[in-house]
């Protein structure tokens, strides 16, 4: 796979990394939970080339890290640039009211959880460091510049080796930036999720800043494999989802349908080319498509190849805004 660098400073990865988010937590648990498989997959990423693989101590909570730990042992953490998180915490299942993929969720931004929870995150993936740590969201109930400093800690302690924020505004960036350098940022972005294209996403271009994109493939439905509600799996975080619900997903479908159409022309799949506008909306952006599918992954890696035409970009660019909000 083709490569680029993570920020101006950071480590070389695959262009397409990995999301490890769904293996154990928020999608589809209770019927296709295979840890075997996802340990799988996540060594078929490190073979394609997709090394940046993502992690976060909220996801689970702690399952998602042990499982990736697993993965990487015996050889395979060499590899990969392995990235996890830390300022959520939660002991229940995911819901969908506070902003993130882990409601159930609160923001904890004290210094004093940042500087503990490293070392909990590095015993589970069985590592002595992280290749990059983010701060998952912004606390507002303590000052970014304290939370921010002890995440600079964990890079001076040799814990880290870059830090990284995630949903967050060019004003917050510019606030971490005067403390410590920021080598990446994570947001939401996708052909029904622009919100970073107006800011965000060009402040990091003009900073050196590598953008992560999650949830690119629209949580699995810019993919086509949503016809209906009734498709997602009881347990799944998307039933909770305003975009999911049964007349916002029937309206959304146009939206997949013209994937489609962009996708025959293209000779591609839908994935593909959801990807793939997301790669050409700049040189410092790295998706992370998540998976636990093999042959998924097979064809998300494919779309480091595909070169979208003008004329396919800008139908993808007119596609229509989705019905419903992201949480
Ligand atoms: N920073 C944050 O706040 C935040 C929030 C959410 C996510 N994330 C990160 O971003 C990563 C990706 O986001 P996401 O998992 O929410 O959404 P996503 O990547 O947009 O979509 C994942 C869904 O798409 C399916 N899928 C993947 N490739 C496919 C393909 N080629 N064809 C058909 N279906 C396909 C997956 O299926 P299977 O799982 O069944 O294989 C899964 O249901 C996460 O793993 C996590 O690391 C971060």
């Amino acid at each position: 796979m083709r490569t680029t660098t993570l920020g101006s400073k950071g480590p070389q990865v695959g262009v397409i990394g990995l999301g490890c988010m769904g293996m154990t937590h928020s999608y589809d648990m209770a019927a296709r939970r295979d840890d075997a498989t996802s340990v799988s997959v996540i060594h078929q990423a490190l073979d394609l080339g997709m090394t940046l693989i993502d992690t976060a101590d909220v996801y689970g909570p702690h399952t998602n890290e042990e499982l990736v730990g697993r993965a990487l042992a015996g050889g395979h953490r060499a590899r990969a640039v392995l990235a996890t998180k830390v300022g959520l915490i939660t002991d229940s299942a995911p819901a969908a009211s506070s902003g993130s993929t882990s409601p159930g969720a609160v923001r904890d931004g004290r210094p004093e959880h940042v500087r503990e929870s490293i070392d909990g995150s590095l015993r589970r993936l069985g590592t002595d460091h992280v290749d990059l740590y983010q701060l998952h969201r912004v606390d507002p109930q303590v000052p970014l510049e304290e939370t921010w400093g002890a995440m600079a800690e964990t890079v001076a302690a040799g814990k880290a080796r870059h830090i990284g924020l995630s949903e967050v505004t060019a004003g917050e960036i510019r606030r971490a930036q005067a403390v410590h350098p920021v080598t990446s940022v994570q947001s939401e972005l996708s052909l029904w999720t622009r919100d970073a294209l107006a800011e965000v996403l060009p402040y990091c271009q003009e900073q050196g800043i590598a953008f992560l994109p999650f949830s690119p493939l629209g949580r699995g439905f810019l993919t086509g494999r949503f016809s209906s509600f009734d498709d997602l799996p009881q347990d799944d975080f998307r039933r909770r989802l305003p975009r999911f619900q049964q007349d916002a997903l029937r309206a959304n479908l146009a939206i997949v349908g013209r994937v489609r159409q962009v996708a025959e022309q293209a000779g591609a799949t839908p994935a593909q080319v959801a990807l793939a506008w997301v790669l050409a909306q700049g040189q410092h952006v790295v998706p992370i498509p998540g998976t636990k599918t093999p042959k998924y992954l097979t064809d998300n890696a494919g779309a480091a190849d595909i070169q979208l035409s003008a004329a396919d970009l800008a139908e993808l660019d007119a596609l229509p805004a989705p019905q419903g909000t992201r949480y």
